[in-house]
């Protein structure tokens, strides 16, 4: 496996959610520790996150050099993971290596191919042959599948099932539960929505929403002997 596995302290961008979530498995579940946070000056509201300083990002290179610290930029997939990739453009072109995570918690074999500022929760199951790219994030749950290819800046939520030789194009958002068949190609930017089904390849720029259940009509009280 490779990615920036490493021993280097950590700067995390980001103070919300994503962050924190880092922060705890970066500790728990890594040889990294995560020396400080940093968000943008506009962003700035508190000097401290989890009990660590939080620096100005257009500053935080003069506390926390590049020489010495990694970076890892934890922002969730706005714009369809734009906002993040931008981030770690800016991140290494100050000079930041950027920190891959792979949770012990998953399974992975020696041959996964992983890039830069990827974060990868528990319970996965990948298998080999697999590429990752960079600043890809799957969250926990999800099956993927011998020989898949995920391009850059993907974000890929709970529980997908990504069948064989799938190749998922740059930016695209994979909703939780979705279900993707086998040997097909997701063009860049494809959205997939909560609970989809994809059975051919997909062209880029497109989405593509299962239908929510109904409400049935009929109340839940009459139901519980279901229950
Ligand atoms: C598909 C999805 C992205 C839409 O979310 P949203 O942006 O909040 O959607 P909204 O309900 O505001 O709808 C936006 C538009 O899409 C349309 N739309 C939403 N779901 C649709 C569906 N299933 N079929 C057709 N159109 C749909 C809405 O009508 C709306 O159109 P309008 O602006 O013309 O009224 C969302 O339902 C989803 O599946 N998200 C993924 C959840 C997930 O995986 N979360 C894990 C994160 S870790």
């Amino acid at each position: 496996m490779n990615g920036g596995q490493s021993d280097r302290p950590l700067v995390i961008f980001g103070v919300g959610e994503l962050a924190q979530l880092a922060y705890y498995y970066f500790t728990h579940d890594s040889s990294r520790r995560v020396a400080a946070f940093t968000v943008d000056r506009t962003h700035f509201r508190e000097n401290q996150c989890m009990g660590l300083p939080v620096l100005a990002f257009d500053e935080v290179d003069t506390r926390y050099a590049p020489e010495e610290y990694d970076m890892f930029v934890a922002l969730g997939y706005t714009r369809l993971n734009q906002v993040r990739a931008e981030k770690c453009l800016e991140a290494k072109s100050r000079g930041y290596r950027l920190a891959t995570y792979v949770s012990s918690r998953s399974v992975t074999w020696p041959d996964l191919t992983i890039g830069e500022n990827c974060f990868i929760m528990e319970g996965n199951v990948i298998q080999p042959f697999v590429r990752i790219g960079n600043n890809v994030i799957i969250w926990c749950g999800s099956l993927v599948s011998h020989h898949v290819e995920i391009d850059d800046n993907c974000f890929i939520a709970a529980h997908a099932v990504i069948s064989g030789h799938v190749k998922i194009g740059a930016h695209s958002f994979i909703g939780i539960n979705a279900t993707l068949r086998d040997k097909i190609t997701l063009g860049e930017r494809t959205l997939l929505g909560a609970g989809a089904l994809v059975t051919a390849s997909t062209d880029e720029n497109t989405a593509y929403l299962a239908a929510s259940s109904q409400e049935a009509g009929v109340p839940s009280y009459r139901l519980q002997s279901l229950l």
